[in-house]
């Protein structure tokens, strides 16, 4: 492992090691008004939930690296403490990235960007129509953290109401569908991912009654060569280990056990692949089913 000090770096290199490696952060595009009643509109990846009881998310505008000036945003907020904070998605991506741009204070980055306004219905500053995703925030507190360049403003708002398109709801209505929000989020440098089908995947919560640990596998199947972390997690879920199903019945292992009773060491080493197959596929009956067989 290289161990890298961060306060030694430039501020460069500290943006790039941290940015490369806390990621991907979602990212919203925040409407702000200043007391004219100017509108600004930009981007921010350093973003998040933190209290859905209160509903608070914090985003961060830093002081610029290059003359230590506070974003047009932060300064907005400082005179109007309002905030509509747009959920970025796949079909706005480039249009946010061109909102980022420096423009002078009195710019509007909605028409520079060519999103379209939406009146809010409990603050000043208008939502992005184009957003799927729009809440209207009023800001409780702004926390600086420091004087330097690159020093993160935080900007710490609760969340007062949420405008959600009906499109990305499920069948029922009920709930985003987490399949039709298709969330841009920033990485390192210029890299952005974006969340799709192909790249979804669910995990299973640990239930109330908590799985067994990984300590507590036979020594066979936590020693495995072959069987990962991920793996082994998967079967220290259940609640106790499970008994051998007498009606399990399965081609694949019953040609393992066939070929290779006369070589334990091999039907363990096959079994534990077929496991891992069927792990990798969410099948955890099926594979502790195939690891018992062994024992
Ligand atoms: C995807 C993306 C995410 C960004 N995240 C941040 C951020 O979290 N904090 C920040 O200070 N600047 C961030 N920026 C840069 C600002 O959007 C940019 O400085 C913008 O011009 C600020 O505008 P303002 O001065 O009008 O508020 C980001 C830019 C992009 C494209």
């Amino acid at each position: 492992m290289r161990t890298i000090e961060i306060a030694p770096l430039s501020l460069i290199d500290k943006m790039n090691w941290l940015q490369y490696a806390i990621a991907p952060r979602p990212i919203a595009l925040a409407s702000t008004i200043d007391k004219e009643g100017n509108v600004n509109l930009s981007p921010f990846s350093f973003f998040n939930l933190f209290s859905y009881n209160p509903a608070i998310v914090v985003f961060s505008p830093s002081r610029s690296g290059r003359d230590k000036a506070h974003k047009h945003t932060l300064e907005n907020i400082q005179e109007t403490p309002e905030v509509v904070i747009n959920i970025c998605d796949y079909d706005m991506v480039h249009q946010i990235s061109l909102a980022s741009g420096e423009y002078p204070k009195d710019t509007d980055e909605f028409v520079k960007a060519g999103f379209n306004k939406l009146p809010s219905t409990l603050i000043q500053p208008p939502r992005v129509k184009e957003a799927k995703v729009q809440m209207e925030c009023k800001v409780n507190e702004i926390k600086s953290l420091g004087e330097h360049g690159g020093a993160g403003q935080l900007v710490i708002a609760e969340v007062l109401c949420m405008h959600v398109d009906e499109n990305i709801l499920n069948s029922e209505g009920s709930m985003i569908d987490q399949k039709k929000l298709h969330h841009v989020a920033r990485l390192g440098g210029n890299w952005y991912c974006v969340v799709d089908e192909t790249n979804l995947f669910e995990v299973t919560k640990p239930n109330r009654e908590i799985g067994i640990g990984i300590d507590a596998l036979p020594q066979s199947i936590r020693n495995s060569k072959i069987l990962t972390g991920n793996n082994l997690a998967q079967l220290a879920h259940v609640k106790e280990i499970p008994f051998v199903d007498a009606s399990f019945e399965d081609e694949q292992l019953k040609n393992i056990i066939q070929y290779y009773s006369i070589n334990p060491d091999e039907m363990e080493k096959k079994l534990h692949l077929y496991a891992k197959q069927l792990l990798d596929q969410n099948k955890v009956h099926e594979s502790w089913q195939v690891l018992l067989a062994g024992a």
